[in-house]
């Protein structure tokens, strides 16, 4: 299996340091913009093998796509992070001339390769690959909720002071504050969560989750990276190994939860065809009313980008 990481800053070399020393495919291709960085990173991965016992190759490229050639799954992580103090939202103008490109290079050498968006802000970044990748939607898609979610169950675990190997978590909407974390579908070890945790310290930890990637640039003055990186990696393994993961993914619905024509995240079956399913989960009016309230808040932004490519 070939994957290709487009962008070798710390989201993308975290990604394919993962999908290099977990041997998820056998052929990973960094590529960057910036001259060297790439190839640079790449080496520094290649030379981890022979420390951590794997033969996955990691090689480097310089905006060089031909190098990407029929490649199975494609992880976008190219753009500018956030900075303190700045939204992800505003991103959009700078990363979408960017993830346009990337997109455009992309599919010309792997017309079959499925696209996985790490760029942000996310919802719409997947809306903007898509439209430029010309492909079917359920091989564009974007991380966020495993991310999401990941957080989320780590701060179940510290609290609860249990692995998190046992939290399961849905979360779903956009990849913002408005993302809606679902106590009633968290469970530990098939225990309902809202059976071992005071439901105010329960809101503290959801609230908390909202703004995960926000806390992490607080305190590094840039984007967080081991995870996210990680999570794109996790849902790389589920498409190359076929695996039939559930996960929360930002995906193109087409009336399911009463929307439409909107990227927003979900539950959903992953294998090798991308998105093999899209669950469609019983919402009370409650979670329903959350979920909306978010898709209106990634549609606002999705209409952002409509604006700039009519007056293109
Ligand atoms: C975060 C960024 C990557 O949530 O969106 O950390």
């Amino acid at each position: 299996m070939k994957v290709t990481v487009v962008g070798a800053g710390n989201v993308g070399a975290t990604c394919a340091d993962v999908l290099a020393s977990r041997e998820i495919a056998n052929e990973i291709i960094l590529l960057d913009i910036k001259e060297g960085f790439a190839e640079g990173k790449a080496l520094d991965i290649w030379q981890t093998a022979p420390i951590n016992m794997y033969d996955s190759r990691t090689i480097g490229s310089t905006n060089d796509y031909a190098m990407t050639k029929d490649s199975d799954v494609v992880v976008i992580t190219s753009g500018l992070p956030r900075k303190p103090g700045m939204s992800r939202d505003d991103l959009i103008a700078t990363n979408a001339g960017i993830v346009k490109t990337v997109t455009e290079n992309v599919v010309k050498y792997s017309p079959n390769a499925i696209i996985v968006v790490v760029s942000n802000p996310l919802d719409v970044m997947t809306y903007c690959a898509y439209l430029n990748a010309k492909i079917d939607s359920k091989k564009v898609f974007g991380m966020a909720g495993v991310l999401d979610t990941a957080r989320y169950r780590a701060f179940l675990a510290t609290e609860l002071n249990i692995s998190p190997k046992d939290i399961q978590a849905v979360l779903m909407g956009g990849h913002g504050d408005t993302m809606v974390p679902l106590p009633r579908y968290t469970t530990v070890a098939g225990i309902p969560v809202t059976e071992l945790i005071e439901e105010e310290k329960l809101n503290e930890i959801i609230e908390r989750t909202k703004f995960g990637g926000g806390e992490i640039v607080k305190l590094l003055g840039t984007s967080a990276w081991y995870a996210p990186g990680a999570a794109a990696a996790q849902m790389v393994e589920a498409i190359v190994r076929d695996q039939k993961r559930i996960f929360p993914v930002c995906a193109w619905l087409t009336g399911e939860y009463g929307l439409n024509d909107i990227y927003l995240g979900v539950p959903v079956v992953l294998g090798k065809n991308g998105i093999e399913r899209i669950i469609e989960l019983d919402l009370n009016d409650a979670e329903k009313a959350l979920l909306n309230e978010s898709a209106e808040a990634v549609k606002s932004v999705m209409d952002v980008l409509d604006n700039m490519n009519a007056t293109a």
